[in-house]
């Protein structure tokens, strides 16, 4: 249903995480190289997964490469330095969710070409940095398959407010 987009991811456990999260919930992963990881490495497969969790993993050479693979999907970049509240946004089958490095986050130059609806922030409490990655990403994939009714697991969902 989503494309999720690891940025030149730097830490293994994280990157492991977001596999088993995409395989869990129909999720493709692209990650965008250099990788900070082998990514057969004993850490990755310490973090329990199995060959099944890595089928709709694939790795691309730049971010342009991986956009034209997708046929230019609509893409919506998380950030720290964004200003539009994730909750805020129509995510919609196809859409690619692009996350970035753990030390630097995304560049300016990827998040300046996204119009500023397409930038989005995870709300934290003043004066703190960031979350984890793999948190960060666990949180905007259910939402956008929350949106979507949670499409192919099989559920049927009421995505209206508990009274
Ligand atoms: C550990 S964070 C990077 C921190 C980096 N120093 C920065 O300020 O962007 C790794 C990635 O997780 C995502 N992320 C973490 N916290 C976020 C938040 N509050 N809002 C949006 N994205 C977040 C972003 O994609 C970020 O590039």
């Amino acid at each position: 249903m989503f494309t999720l987009i690891l940025f030149e991811p730097e830490i293994p456990p994280n990157t492991g995480n977001i596999i088993r999260l995409c395989a869990n919930t129909g999720t493709a992963l692209h990650l965008v190289e250099p990788l900070g990881f082998e990514l057969d490495e004993p850490r990755l497969r310490r973090a329990g997964l199995d060959y099944r969790e890595f089928a709709d993993v694939r790795t691309q050479a730049s971010l342009g490469a991986c956009l034209e693979a997708l046929g230019q999907p609509r893409v919506f970049a998380f950030s720290t330095r964004a200003s539009s509240c994730y909750a805020s946004a129509s995510f919609r089958p196809g859409d690619a969710l692009l996350f970035g490095p753990e030390s630097r986050g995304l560049p300016t130059e990827v998040l300046d070409a996204l119009p500023a609806d397409r930038r989005l922030r995870l709300p934290m409490l003043a004066g703190n940095r960031s979350l984890n990655l793999s948190n960060a990403a666990a949180v905007v994939v259910y939402e956008a398959w929350r949106q979507n009714g949670f499409a192919g697991s099989g559920q049927i969902v009421k995505t209206g407010a508990l009274t």
